[in-house]
């Protein structure tokens, strides 16, 4: 008997997914590029299990029930584009070719224009929910063919997380590259939401002296709020954590630069080229460049001055104004990264269903939270919602809760404590409420020194002024 769907690279995501299917009584084929991995793999099944490893591409196409399903689970990169040469002449029309991994949008895009007129059917699949979420239940980020989404949607279905209603977290997300592109916004939007976590740690950890497991116990109660998330959750564990060797919370020990792999980073380049302002999710790309120069940093705090004041005021009050602000700023940058997949949509022609995202975005992913729920019921009920903060349910929540986020920026800046992410968020929201901004300056100076024109808000018209 053949193999349902064949996955190439055993890493572990690639290992995880291949359990997946298989619990879900799929017959998976295996190939990794060195055999090790496959036979370890084999080795630590049961025997009933349906694995096939295979040793040669050849071998790996052959096991396949036709037309073929191939999920590519190898590091983004040149690493996709080799095993799509090598795989090609193997592969006939109407065969399935997946590229799960974290591939740049635009990648996929031209693998796709590539293997158009091959008949090979490829589709760029953003994954989120780590290792776990890879073995139990990932969201799913398919785009591609539509045909490719209607044979395999099925089996998507199966191994994908379910959401509380029990709807699986996968669904087609649009043509070409629009599943990795969605599958980076969630990732510019996960950047932005664990940089607002780590101000708030920051702010409420300096300001009130809190031990990590006193904030382990703050998070963790504010995991049954309003701002229940996985990444609540992860974050109070983590502070719970005990270093083993020196008896310190893990936390404390572990060396402040933070590192990437570029998905946020393209997420704030690609905003920038679609003209979708997410200055949050930007500000959370800088404050890992910024924590990365931890050389330079430890020199500064010896030469530059800061305020050297202590918190003065009461603690639980901070802490649950710090609790609202971090609720309002979570909002805003959602809003900011479903802006730009509103933007690109159109830019790209995807014709992405934001219900839809926000949908699959309830479980199985890393920013699964109980907002997504009132994101996807915001646009279930206006489609056509310009921005997310002009639903009622968030205007409403931000019109009681902006207020503490003004406060808790404010004792930042009083004690020092960087909060970029807070406050670009506010800043977001105070320019987009803004009925007049300061750009008529802007462009008055723009046509002072280089005569680019302007517009006046009494007449129609282009007008230059002569200035001097
Ligand atoms: C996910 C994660 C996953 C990966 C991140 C890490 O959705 O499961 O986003 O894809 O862990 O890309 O990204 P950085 O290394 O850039 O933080």
């Amino acid at each position: 008997k053949k193999a349902d769907i064949g996955v190439i690279g055993l890493g572990v995501m690639g290992h995880n997914l291949a359990l997946n299917f298989e619990r879900h009584g799929y017959r998976v084929a295996l190939y990794n590029r060195t055999a090790e991995k496959t036979r370890s793999l084999l080795a630590s099944a049961k025997p009933d299990q349906q694995l096939i490893g295979t040793y040669s591409l050849e071998e790996f196409c052959a096991h396949l029930e036709r037309p073929r399903r191939i999920l590519l689970m190898v590091q983004a990169g040149k690493p996709v584009d080799d095993m799509i040469s090598a795989l090609q002449p193997l592969l006939e029309p109407g065969d399935i070719l997946i590229d799960g991994g974290n591939s740049y949008f635009l990648d996929t895009e031209r693998r796709h224009e590539t293997l158009k007129d091959t008949g090979i059917l490829y589709v760029g699949m953003g994954i989120s929910g780590g290792e776990e979420g890879a073995l139990w239940g990932p969201s799913l980020m398919p785009g591609g063919p539509y045909q490719a989404w209607e044979n395999l949607a099925p089996m998507l279905r199966d191994i994908a997380a379910k959401a509380e209603d029990g709807e699986p977290c996968v669904d087609y997300i649009g043509p070409r590259g629009a599943g990795h592109y969605v599958k980076m916004v969630h990732n510019g939007i996960e950047y932005a939401d664990m940089q607002l976590i780590a101000e708030t740690y920051h702010l409420l950890k300096n300001a009130l002296g809190l031990s990590a497991y006193q904030l382990a116990d703050i998070f963790e109660k504010w995991n049954q709020s309003e701002l229940q998330s996985y990444l609540i959750q992860i974050t109070a564990e983590v502070l719970r954590k005990r270093d083993d060797e020196t008896g310190h919370p893990l936390v404390d020990m572990i060396l402040d630069e933070a590192q990437q792999k570029g998905t946020g980073k393209w997420t704030s380049q690609n905003a920038l080229d679609v003209g979708a302002a997410v200055p949050t999710i930007s500000a959370a790309v800088d404050m890992r460049i910024l924590s990365a120069f931890k050389h330079e940093r430890v020199q500064a705090s010896r030469i530059l001055s800061g305020p050297t004041k202590a918190y003065q005021g009461d603690p639980a009050n901070l802490i649950n104004l710090t609790q609202q602000a971090l609720y309002a700023s979570k909002m805003i940058a959602y809003a900011q990264g479903m802006g730009l997949l509103r933007q690109a949509s159109l830019e790209y022609g995807y014709d992405l269903k934001l219900d839809r995202l926000a949908a699959i975005w309830r479980a199985g992913c890393i920013i699964r939270a109980r907002l997504l729920g009132d994101i996807t019921a915001a646009y279930q009920s206006d489609p056509g919602l310009v921005n997310l903060l002009l639903a009622p349910a968030f205007r409403d929540t931000l019109a009681s809760h902006h207020q503490a986020l003004r406060e808790v920026i404010k004792i930042g800046i009083d004690l020092g404590i960087p909060m970029m992410g807070m406050s670009t968020a506010l800043a977001y929201y105070d320019a987009y409420r803004s009925e007049r901004l300061p750009a008529n300056l802007i462009q008055a100076q723009r046509d002072y020194f280089g005569a680019h024109t302007y517009r006046r808000i009494d007449r129609d018209g282009i007008f230059h002024t002569e200035w001097t």
